[in-house]
C-alpha cells in the first residue's frame, strides 16, 4: 500500500519515500507496521529514523515549534485506571487556577517568544464552558498566541461555545484503538455519552486543529493493537500526534501490575522512538511534539533524538512552580524545569545543537493548513 497523503503532491526531490532505500517504508500496511514496531536491527532502525527525519525536514521544515503547557486544574471527575489525577486518588491535592494567574503565565510564554499556549486540565466541571469561553476570549484580546485546549471530554455543545470564543486547537488522545483494553483503562462516565472518536470528529466539524495520540506500552496493549492505532492517525487525518509511553503510577491500578508476553508492547522509550518516526511516516504534515513522558523515559538525550526521529514540538511547562507538583498524571511529571532563564538558554542550545531553532508565530500544522484550503475552494 501507498502512503496517503492529502492533497495528492508530486514526491519532493531527494526525500520521496520511493528512494531506494525507504522502498519498503511505502508499504505501510498493517503487518508492515506490526514488523516495524518490533523492529531491533539498529541499522535497519536508523534508516526509519532517517527516513522520518528527512521527511520532518521537507514537510514542516527545521523551526521546532514551542507550545508553553499551563496545567489550569487538576480536579477530575474520572477514574481512568492508569493516571495519578483520577477521582478516587485521594493523595492529591486538587487546585484550580484563576483567570489573572493563567493569563499572566500565558503572557510570561509570549515574552519567552512562544506563539501558542496549552490549556490541560483534568476532567473538571468546575471549569464551565462559560468561564472558559470569557478565558479565552480574554487571552485572544491580551495576547497573540494561539490557544491549545486539553481538558478532556466535553459536549459537542460546549467545544462549540469554546470554538466560537476563539480556541484553535483540541487535543484529545484516544489513548488505545482497541475498545476492550479502553474500556478497561477508561471507564465510562454513563452510557450513550459520545466516545472519544466521535468527539474528534466533531472537533473537526467544528473547525478545530485537531490532535490525539496514545500511550505505548500499557499492560495488556499489544503490537497488533499499537500497528491499528497508527492506521487510526492516518484514517483521522490528525493534525497534532502526541505519543508517549505508559509510565506507571503507584496510586492507580495499573501502577500495580505487571503483564509480560511476547504480544506485550513494552512501555520504554525505544518503542516510542518507533512510534514517533512511523507517525511522521504517515502523517507528513502533522505537528508531532516530543512528549514529555518521552523526555522523562528517555533521558536527557530524549528530546534531541525525538526531535531528530520525525518530531518538530516541544511543550515546555509553564504551570506555576506552586501548584505543578500537584498535576502528577505520572511520577517525575513536575521535575521539568520551568524554561525561563537558565533553563530556555539550555533549550536554545539544545536546538541550535542539532541544526534546529524555536519557531516564531503560531505553528500551525501543514496538515489543517491545506484542510482549510481545501473547504474554503469547495
Ligand atoms: N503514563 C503516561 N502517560 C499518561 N497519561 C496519563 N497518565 C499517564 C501515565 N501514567 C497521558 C494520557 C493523557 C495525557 C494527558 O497524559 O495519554 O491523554
Amino acid at each position: 500500500m501507498r502512503l496517503s497523503v492529502s492533497p495528492p503532491r508530486p514526491p519532493i526531490p531527494g526525500t520521496d519515500l520511493e528512494r531506494p532505500h525507504c522502498d519498503e517504508l511505502g508499504k505501510l500496511d498493517h503487518s508492515g507496521l506490526v514488523s516495524w514496531l518490533r523492529e531491533t536491527d539498529p541499522r535497519r532502525l536508523e534508516r526509519l529514523f532517517a527516513a522520518a527525519d528527512d521527511l520532518r525536514r521537507a514537510r514542516v521544515g527545521d523551526s521546532v515549534e514551542l507550545r508553553g503547557l499551563i496545567e489550569i486544574s487538576n480536579h477530575c471527575v474520572r477514574r481512568c485506571a492508569y493516571c495519578g489525577l483520577r477521582a478516587p486518588n485521594h493523595a492529591v491535592q486538587r487546585y484550580r487556577l484563576n483567570d489573572d494567574e493563567i493569563v499572566a503565565t500565558a503572557k510570561l510564554a509570549a515574552d519567552l517568544g512562544f506563539g501558542t499556549v496549552v490549556l490541560q486540565s483534568g476532567e473538571d466541571p468546575g471549569l464551565t464552558s462559560g468561564r472558559l469561553a470569557k478565558l479565552v476570549q480574554r487571552l485572544r484580546v491580551e495576547t497573540a498566541l494561539a490557544l491549545t485546549l486539553s481538558l478532556g471530554e466535553r459536549s459537542e455543545a460546549e467545544l462549540e461555545v469554546l470554538r466560537e470564543a476563539g480556541a484553535d486547537r483540541y487535543l484529545l488522545r484516544f489513548e488505545t484503538s482497541n475498545p476492550e483494553l479502553y474500556a478497561r483503562i477508561h471507564p465510562p462516565l454513563g452510557p450513550g455519552l459520545p466516545d472519544r472518536f466521535d468527539l474528534l470528529e466533531a472537533l473537526r466539524r467544528l473547525g478545530y486543529e485537531v490532535g490525539s495520540g496514545v500511550m505505548v506500552g500499557i499492560p495488556g496493549q499489544t503490537w497488533g493493537d499499537l500497528a491499528c492505532d497508527l492506521e487510526r492517525f492516518r484514517e483521522l487525518e490528525l493534525d497534532m500526534i502526541g505519543v508517549g509511553p505508559f509510565i506507571a503510577h503507584p496510586d492507580t491500578p495499573l501502577g500495580r501490575v505487571s503483564e509480560t508476553g511476547p504480544e506485550q508492547v513494552p512501555a520504554d522509550e525505544e518503542v516510542t522512538y518507533r512510534v514517533l518516526a512511523l507517525s511522521r511516516l504517515l502523517r507528513p504534515d502533522a505537528n508531532l511534539p516530543v512528549t514529555t513522558a518521552l523526555a522523562i523515559s528517555g533521558g536527557e538525550d530524549a528530546r534531541g533524538l525525538g526531535l531528530q526521529r520525525g518530531g518538530n514540538v516541544l511543550m515546555p511547562n509553564l504551570t506555576p512552580a506552586e501548584v505543578r507538583a500537584h498535576y502528577e498524571i505520572y511520577p517525575d511529571k513536575a521535575s521539568e524545569p520551568i524554561p525561563v532563564g537558565a533553563a530556555h538558554q539550555e533549550l536554545m542550545r539544545l536546538l541550535s545543537s542539532i541544526g534546529r531553532y524555536a519557531g516564531s508565530g503560531p505553528g500551525t500544522s501543514p496538515s489543517y493548513r491545506v484542510r482549510m484550503e481545501r473547504e474554503e475552494v469547495s
